[in-house]
């Protein structure tokens, strides 16, 4: 069976101690759940990685939670003022990196190119690219969310092995649908959810990039969402933010 994947991206929310709280609230809860079933990945800000890696140190194998960044720089490293490298990321036990976020695309300009760097860096860095891609409102009414989809995947993808491939995990993210409480129905979900599992399986030969769902999921609709054909978890924003329902989430995941 194929792992599991639950990202809880926090976005710009949470103190440290906020954090800190959230937490020591939910590892307890984490006693009982297999972790070969399910990678529980918090990404938090930056600046509360290294109080959580810290909180999570030496309990890895009983519990399925890795950190994850919600970003970094392209460059190994340099001057670049404000930025975080990948290596420094992975120094502090972070095992992956949010790639190509809808939000740092649109607001941080973030383009095909870039991402592509970013995926190359994060991989020899020895983590694992989470890959985000989703069509706009505008080319979901005009019918062209396939290729806007097929786009992103190739532009930023086309440069890896089959071997590289297999590392990452895609999200799909309808950018209408991320905070808008508009979730994708199951048949738009299935409908883009097998076209890049086709995608990726014509062009690399491969059917083991796990594809996640992310956009307005939470425990009312996650068990649906994580039902479909081809999905194989979510990437979840605000329905995140409290342990309650992000444990009712793994929960419709596991069960
Ligand atoms: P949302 O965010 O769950 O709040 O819609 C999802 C995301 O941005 O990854």
């Amino acid at each position: 069976m194929q792992k599991k994947y639950l990202i809880a991206n926090w976005k710009m929310h949470k103190t440290v101690q906020e954090a800190t709280a959230f937490m020591q609230a939910l590892l307890p809860q984490l006693e009982a759940v297999d972790p070969s079933q399910l990678a529980l990945c918090i990404a938090p800000s930056f600046v509360h990685l290294p109080a959580i890696a810290a909180l999570i140190d030496g309990h890895e194998s009983i519990r399925p939670l890795s950190l994850v960044a919600q970003n970094c720089h392209h460059a190994a490293e340099g001057a670049f003022t404000g930025e975080v490298s990948a290596a420094m990321l992975a120094s502090i036990g972070v095992s992956g990196v949010l790639i190509g976020h809808s939000e740092r695309r649109i607001y941080q300009k973030e383009d095909h190119l870039l991402l592509a760097k970013k995926i190359k860096r994060v991989l020899a860095s020895g983590m694992q690219p989470f890959f985000c891609c989703g069509e706009s409102l505008e080319a979901r009414r005009h019918g062209s969310h396939k290729t806007m989809v097929q786009q992103q995947l190739e532009e930023s993808l086309s440069g890896l092995t089959t071997q590289e491939i297999e590392k990452l995990a895609i999200a799909y993210e309808p950018v209408w649908a991320i905070g808008t409480g508009q979730v994708a129905s199951i048949e738009a979900i299935t409908e883009m959810h097998t076209f890049i599992r086709q995608m990726v399986s014509t062009q690399y030969g491969t059917e083991r990039v796990p594809i996640l769902y992310g956009g307005s999921c939470n425990p009312q609709n996650a068990k649906a969402i994580f039902d479909a054909p081809h999905v194989a978890g979510g990437l979840v924003g605000s329905a995140s933010l409290q342990v309650d329902p992000l444990m009712k989430m793994v929960a419709a995941l596991l069960g």
